[in-house]
């Protein structure tokens, strides 16, 4: 009953796991090593996020003929735009003496070459030259096989304006994957809201870093129950007692209220989504699809906030705004584009704090996991029994 599902720096036994996937009322959360531990960091970016597919970003703020370095969990890796803006992602190394190739945002000529020995490879991934492998001056060798020397790619997919990998190449597809939220946004959106809403600029954007765990940014999505002690303001018009958690899917969790009316400029209010129920035009949905894309829909508009961990202790959140057609970037509507995203700042920066505090909390051998409202709680248990069942595989 207690051998470790994984070892490395830290067990995490299988009694701790069982004790997860009880039932609400007696479910603890997942043990806090997998909060604090490099080892836990390690192997959920091994065993989860790469197995699934994680948002890295937004397509937009990829610019043509560009390449762009990442760091997804420690691991190097970068996205190359072509010139017919083909988004692609690799391992940023060179197959020769494994140089980090792209050290940062460049335009490219649709080439990338590497700085130590000057092999060089197409945005689309071959390796087109090795000068001088064969000797100075003698570019070529014979039998050396430069097909399985190209970049090493990484499957990607774009959607919602997300950027997503898929590390280790085994997920189903997206579509698969998601489809659930995928039915969902479309039911509410319309079939067309993905060509419709577009991603507002610099003024739509919004990063914020984190002193938790990745994890505990998620969990503090996935429930409304703190939102008149630390959103007095967001309550008021889109109050606790109005909201609904609901599972959406396997991997898909989430609130749904039926008013949320924040009231900014009703004389020249933003448009709204088309195909939106004109009898619901209150209602707004936060789910999450796991494991870390957050998403808040809205009549008029939606937005997207990805959850990047960057240590045990350190994550990073990285919203956009999308709004429908012009709107995402008219000065028509740019005061309420403005009033929208300071009334967000408003509702995340209230939310750092207590993701934060209860890090710190996770220091603490008084707390073993702690406990769930069964009725309030219930998406938050939903992602750590889905978090559970990934140790276990
Ligand atoms: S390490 Fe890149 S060319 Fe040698
Ligand atoms: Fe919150």
């Amino acid at each position: 009953m207690n051998r470790p599902v994984y070892q490395s720096t830290l067990d995490v036994t299988e009694s701790e796991i069982q004790s997860v996937l009880k039932p609400i009322e007696e479910a603890t959360g997942m043990p806090n090593s997998t909060y604090t531990d490099q080892g836990a960091f390690e192997f959920e970016r091994d065993h989860i996020l790469s197995k699934h597919w994680v948002a890295i970003g937004f397509a937009e703020h990829l610019s043509t003929n560009t390449v762009k370095p990442m760091n997804f969990m420690g691991i190097p890796i970068f996205t190359a735009k072509d010139k017919q803006d083909n988004i692609r992602v690799f391992h940023n190394v060179c197959s020769h003496r494994g140089m980090k190739l792209v050290d940062k945002e460049r335009k490219t000529n649709g080439l990338v070459v590497c700085p130590y020995h000057s092999w060089t490879y197409s945005v689309s991934g071959g390796l087109k030259a090795t000068p001088n492998i064969g000797g100075v001056g003698v570019n070529t060798i014979e039998n050396f096989d430069c097909d399985s020397k190209g970049l090493k790619p990484i499957r990607s997919h774009i959607w919602m304006g997300v950027l997503f990998i898929n590390l280790s190449g085994e997920a189903p597809i997206f579509e698969e994957s998601a489809a659930a939220m995928i039915s969902r946004y479309q039911k509410l959106m319309g079939p067309d809201a993905e060509q419709l809403l577009k991603k507002g600029g610099d003024d739509s954007d919004l990063s914020i870093s984190l002193k938790c765990n990745w994890k505990l940014a998620v969990e503090n999505y996935l429930e409304a129950y703190h939102l008149p002690f630390i959103h007095p303001a967001l309550n008021t018009y889109s109050p606790l007692s109005k909201h609904t958690p609901e599972i959406f899917s396997d991997n898909a969790a989430g609130q749904v209220t039926s008013t949320f009316d924040p009231g900014h400029s009703s004389d020249h209010p933003l448009p709204m989504l088309p195909s939106w129920d004109k009898d619901q035009t209150t209602t707004g949905e936060y789910p999450v699809l796991y494991p870390n894309l957050l998403l808040g829909f809205q009549a008029n508009h939606v937005f997207a906030m990805i959850i990047i961990p960057e240590s045990p202790g350190t994550c990073r959140e990285e919203l956009s705004i999308f709004y429908v057609g012009d709107a995402a970037t008219s000065e028509e509507f740019d005061t309420q584009r403005s009033e929208n995203m300071s009334a967000w700042i408003g509702v995340f920066n209230e939310d750092i704090e207590p993701c934060e505090r209860m890090q710190i909390g996770r220091n603490s051998p008084g707390f073993t996991g702690g406990a769930f409202s069964p009725i309030l709680d219930r998406c938050s248990h939903h992602f750590h029994q889905w978090i559970a069942r990934q140790y276990q595989n």
